[in-house]
């Protein structure tokens, strides 16, 4: 933890720029998950209340470096208002003066040098403040002018969400209690491979969900029907279990599955045996692991003291084939409540599976990172935290 942190800087009467992510779902002009706006609350009224002057950078959605007023974070201000419930001063371009002690400044991927890091860029932002302070985890994992040249500008420290993200994740896989064991679930094996290689180096136990857990099935001989799984992954497939093997981490497949012949919430479905040997029909296929597998996930989390969990294990948007997820997390979840596990949870689909089975605020820590949490789970240095000397 080189970084430095808001307890180690001075702010009365300074500017602060702080840069946030309040990248937040939007559906008819009204934000749908409010969570990162709510999660940066704390360090906005942190500089505040000791004399600073906060102007907010931040982006929405990929304008790629022009003006699209759909992009617009005018969109985002009532929903920032009522979470910090007082008024935020709108500056829609870097030209417009200051106009208050708190000012949300127009998305700033409308800017070139936004996204191209440019230092000339990074320089404009930087005559706008006397401090720089970075909250926005979720987006550490881009090397933009506001996430990573500007922390090298100006006297740079990290917000009370960078720093309890951090905190957590150096808690869940660089200095972890041990036994560490994680969930890596979702589709396709093709966008984890990294991650996997990583963690198997790194876990007593890897649980293997979701659809990319068919291609490890099939890899290792299972004929899976018409399961989704990806043929040109088998031999990846068989490196992670034969790294896993050398490391000493146990790999836990499913051992059955719920077996369905259609894609649709409530399908008919029944319990197949799965492992090398299954063999389902040609209109088969798996949307959900079964009860023995949770069974056998359970078992592995009571030897548990540190679970890192990321995707799904199954089709948890079209119920039942919800069932492994929300069991296995609940079971994680009350480990978590008797205070014998500390369970970190991020990226993608999983906070809304955890959602779904009533179980997030049970965690120890959720992440509001996507993309940043899967590379740091592969293992990547992180520029906008190398910039904060992380
Ligand atoms: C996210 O939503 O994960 C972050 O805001 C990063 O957004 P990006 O993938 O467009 O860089």
């Amino acid at each position: 933890m080189g970084w430095k942190t808001l307890d180690d800087m001075d702010l009365n009467g300074k500017r602060v720029l702080l840069r946030v992510d309040i990248n937040v779902p939007v559906e008819d002009g009204r934000v749908t998950d409010a969570t990162r706006i709510e999660r940066i609350v704390p360090t906005v009224n942190d500089i505040l209340s000791r004399g600073g002057n906060v102007t907010l950078l931040a982006h929405f959605g990929r304008p790629k470096g022009k003006v699209v007023e759909e992009m617009s974070l005018r969109q985002v201000l009532p929903a920032l208002e009522k979470a910090l419930g007082r008024d935020v001063a709108f500056v829609p371009s870097l030209d417009a003066a200051a106009q208050s002690d708190l000012q949300l400044m127009e998305n700033i991927r409308f800017y070139p040098g936004e996204e191209a890091n440019d230092e000339g860029f990074a320089r404009q932002l930087a005559d706008l403040g006397d401090i720089y302070c970075n909250d926005a985890f979720s987006a550490a994992h881009r090397a933009h002018a506001s996430t990573e040249a500007l922390a090298r500008l100006l006297p740079a420290c990290a917000g009370r969400l960078m720093q309890a993200e951090l905190s957590a994740l150096e808690a869940a896989l660089a200095k972890p209690e041990r036994p560490v064991g994680a969930v890596v679930g979702g589709a396709k094996v093709s966008t984890k491979i990294a991650l996997l290689e990583n963690l198997v180096n790194r876990l007593d136990v890897l649980v293997i969900g979701g659809g990319m857990a068919n291609t490890f099935l099939a890899a290792l001989g299972a004929d899976l029907g018409k399961s989704l799984e990806e043929p040109d992954y088998y031999d990846t497939a068989r490196d992670i279990m034969a790294q896993a093997d050398k490391a000493g981490c146990r790999v836990i497949l499913p051992v059955d599955g719920l077996v369905a012949r259609d894609f649709a919430k409530g399908a008919a479905h029944e319990v197949a045996q799965l492992g090398p040997d299954a063999k389902l029909a040609d209109d088969q296929m798996v949307l959900d692991a079964g009860p023995d597998t949770v069974a056998l996930i359970e078992t592995a989390f009571a030897g548990l003291r540190t679970l890192i969990w990321n995707g799904p294990m199954g089709a948890f948007e079209i119920p039942p084939f919800d069932t492994a997820t929300v069991a296995a997390a609940r079971a994680a979840a009350a480990k978590t409540r008797e205070g014998t596990l500390t369970s970190v949870a991020g990226g993608g689909d999983t906070v809304a599976a955890l959602n779904q089975a009533g179980v997030a605020d049970d965690f120890t820590y959720i992440s509001t990172a996507g993309g940043a949490f899967l590379e740091w789970m592969e293992g990547k240095t992180l520029p906008g935290v190398a910039a904060l000397g992380g």
